[in-house]
Order: C-alpha cells, then sequence, then structure tokens
C-alpha cells in the first residue's frame, strides 16, 4: 500500500509525497492583479514546509470573472513576470507548483472587476451573492474558452509545473454544470452533456496550448449540497469525459456559498477524526468512474491516521489542505519528522477575517506556532 511520504505520479509530475496545498485565495496581490513580494514569501514558507505540491490560489483568466480585487491575475501578460517569480520561489525549495485558473461567473464581483456586470450560464443570482448575473452569449462563451487557454499558456510560459481548471464551489464550470444555475436551451445546457460541454472545450483548449507533457487537473464538486444542482450522476459523467480527452488528475471537493457553512467546500468545527475527510462519500464515487486517474481529496484533512486508513483502502492517492497550511506551512515536515500530532488548525474560518479587511489571509489563533 502507498504511504504518504511516497511519491505520486500526476502525468509527467513526480511529487516527492501525497501531501497538497490546496488552493487558497492569500488576498495579498496589488490591485492589477501583479504578485507581490508576500505572495513569494508565502510560497516559499509552503514549499520549505515539505508539501508536495503547491496548488496556486485561483488565477483569474478574465478582468470580467474577478472577484476579489487582490486577486493574483494570469489574464494578461503583465501577470507573467510576477508568477515566474513565483514558480522560482518554489523550485528553489525543491516544491512543485501548479497554477489553478478560474472565472468566477456569477459570483465575479463588480468591485474586482472595475465596474463589469458578472456573467453566468444563465441569468440566474448565485446565493450568498448581490446580483443577478448576465446570461453569456455563445460569442462570450468562446472568448472565454481562449482565456482559459491563454492564461494556461501565461502560467506554462512563467515555469508552473502544470494547471488546474478550477470546477467547483460555483465558480464558472461548475455552474455550468449544474441543472439549477445552468438554465441554458442551446448546447450549453439542458442535458448533462450539454451542460459538460463548456468544462470539455475549456480543457479541450487548454489541453492544445500547453501539449501533451503539461499535467492539466480538474478541481471538482462532485456535489454542489445544493436543490436541484450537482450531483454525483452529473460530476461522474463529466469526470469520465474528461479523462477519457486526456486529464491527468481530480481533486474531488463539493459544495458552494449557497450550500450553507455546514455543507460548503470549507466547514467548520472539524473536531474529531470522524469529522474529518468530509468529501470521501464523494471521491468513493468519482473513484468508481474513474479508477486509473490520480484523485486527490480535499475537505477537512487533519490528520496522518486518517489519510493513511483512506490510502490503505485505495480510494484516493492524494490528500489537499488548505486551512491547517495557513496555520502551520510546515505541517508536512513536521509529520515526516516523527510528530504525528494533528494539524493545530481548529478549523474556524477566522483566516478569511483579515483578509477580507484587505491584510491577507493569516491564522487568527494565537498559538506557538503562531505568536500574535
Ligand atoms: C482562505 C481560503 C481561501 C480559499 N481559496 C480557494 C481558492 O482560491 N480556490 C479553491 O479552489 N479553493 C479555495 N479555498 C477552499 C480550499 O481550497 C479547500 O477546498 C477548503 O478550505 C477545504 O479544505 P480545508 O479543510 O483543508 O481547509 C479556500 C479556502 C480558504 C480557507
Ligand atoms: S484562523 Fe487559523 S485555526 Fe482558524 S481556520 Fe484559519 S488557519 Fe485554522
Amino acid at each position: 500500500m502507498a504511504q504518504i511520504f511516497e511519491p505520486l505520479h500526476v502525468g509527467t509530475l513526480t511529487l516527492n509525497n501525497r501531501l497538497v496545498r490546496s488552493a487558497t485565495w492569500e488576498g495579498m496581490a496589488k490591485h492589477d492583479g501583479t504578485v507581490t513580494p508576500r505572495l513569494v514569501q508565502l510560497h516559499e514558507a509552503l514549499a520549505s514546509g515539505g508539501v508536495g505540491l503547491i496548488i496556486s490560489s485561483y488565477l483569474t483568466v478574465h478582468p470580467q470573472g474577478r472577484q476579489n480585487a487582490d486577486q493574483i491575475g494570469a489574464h494578461d501578460d503583465h501577470h507573467i513576470e510576477g508568477l515566474t517569480q513565483l514558480a522560482a520561489a518554489v523550485h528553489q525549495h525543491g516544491g512543485k507548483l501548479v497554477g489553478q485558473v478560474v472565472h468566477c461567473g456569477g459570483q465575479s464581483n463588480r468591485a474586482a472587476s472595475g465596474g463589469l456586470d458578472p456573467l453566468a450560464p444563465s441569468a440566474v443570482q448565485s446565493p450568498g451573492y448581490p446580483e443577478v448575473p448576465v446570461a453569456l452569449t455563445v460569442d462570450q462563451i468562446q472568448e472565454i474558452i481562449q482565456c482559459f487557454a491563454a492564461a494556461a499558456g501565461r502560467i506554462q510560459q512563467a515555469g508552473f509545473d502544470g494547471v488546474q481548471l478550477h470546477g467547483a464551489h460555483g465558480y464558472l464550470l461548475s455552474e455550468f454544470l449544474s441543472p439549477s444555475r445552468n438554465q441554458r436551451s442551446d448546447r450549453y445546457g439542458g442535458s448533462l452533456e450539454n451542460r459538460s460541454r463548456f468544462a470539455l472545450e475549456v480543457y479541450a483548449a487548454v489541453r492544445q496550448t500547453v501539449g501533451p507533457n503539461t499535467p492539466v487537473l480538474i478541481k471538482l464538486n462532485a456535489n454542489d449540497f445544493m436543490p436541484r444542482s450537482t450531483t454525483e450522476a452529473d460530476s461522474t459523467y463529466l469526470a469520465k469525459r474528461l479523462v477519457a480527452a486526456g486529464l491527468d488528475g481530480i481533486e474531488v471537493s463539493g459544495g458552494t456559498p449557497g450550500s450553507g457553512k455546514r455543507l460548503g467546500a470549507a466547514r467548520p468545527g472539524i473536531k474529531i477524526p470522524t469529522d474529518e475527510a468530509y468529501f470521501l462519500p464523494q471521491a468513493r464515487a468519482i473513484r468508481a468512474a474513474v479508477p486509473d486517474t490520480p484523485l486527490i481529496l480535499v475537505g477537512g484533512i487533519r490528520s496522518l491516521g486518517v489519510m493513511e486508513s483512506i490510502l490503505d483502502e485505495g480510494l484516493v492517492d492524494g490528500f489537499a489542505m488548505s486551512r491547517p497550511l495557513i496555520r502551520e506551512p510546515g505541517l508536512p515536515a513536521r509529520w515526516q519528522q516523527g510528530d504525528r500530532s494533528p494539524a493545530h488548525c481548529i478549523s474556524c474560518l477566522g483566516c478569511f477575517r483579515p483578509a477580507g479587511l484587505g491584510e491577507g489571509i493569516r491564522c487568527v489563533q494565537a498559538h506557538p506556532d503562531n505568536p500574535q
């Protein structure tokens, strides 16, 4: 059976271990989307902390698909220089870096996009967001597909080790898949085949740009946990189609801001082992659909014992964490050195607060590894 600190192969990429930093918005970019020295330091700390793979925060592919003013951009050539600094910082410490690309769709924010309308498959308001988005035209859909490809090309040019499509948490790719958010009657809506078309066309355009040797992954909502929205019936179909087209790996996630905190992507109050790995049932369904594809499980991963028993069962191949690595960027090294105590993160979600104030994310809990 595979062990946590054994290498994992994802396409052409070999990771030193099976621990992944899941994409985490930092709130530290300049308002034009360029990288700052703080972001370089944060990536250095993560890479030297021993995590096998870092997935960047959600990098925007189009100005109109921005959610936060301090979100890193990949939608313009002037972003390449800063992205190159991030990749170099990670590689210098022996790490690997995959760039997550996103269009925030109906969850985009006018204040971050320079006053532009949020766009979505249909004019259906995203729960928790103030506006009804404007429904995309087919020409706009085609333009956005090309923007995903161009952003992936910039990421590759900057020296990243791969690309991850953000197909989770209610953003544009997952909106297209959702029967309640996508009410189109053209070839991008209606049947499951049509609702999958956007993600498949984005994948094909990205693959064409980056070529066969750069890994392309997706973070996929296996279930939105919202009435009449995406379930495993939808996500397993899309997973199979993407894998048939050449996708290299899947990070299994779930929930959207509209699912409510208890069923969202980042759930609070992970206290005991049975609270952990809360998308494991969904990962089982994806595993059954695409048994030979590397799967990474995210959501409440906090302890080695839980990961080891999931690995023993062969249900997934790797584990991604967000909040534990905000609190302890050196957690993988700590575990590898023999301190097996669980992640110190108490899953309070307080790290969003300073970011909301424009100060960037940080753990707000006082602790010896986080002197306040
Ligand atoms: C501060 C913060 C920012 C996040 N930003 C992103 C992001 O940019 N892209 C993404 O796919 N998920 C993002 N997430 C969700 C995480 O990647 C992850 O799916 C979720 O937090 C569950 O994992 P955890 O229990 O290890 O935190 C973010 C989560 C947090 C706490
Ligand atoms: S504030 Fe700290 S303890 Fe709370 S969720 Fe964020 S990283 Fe974890």
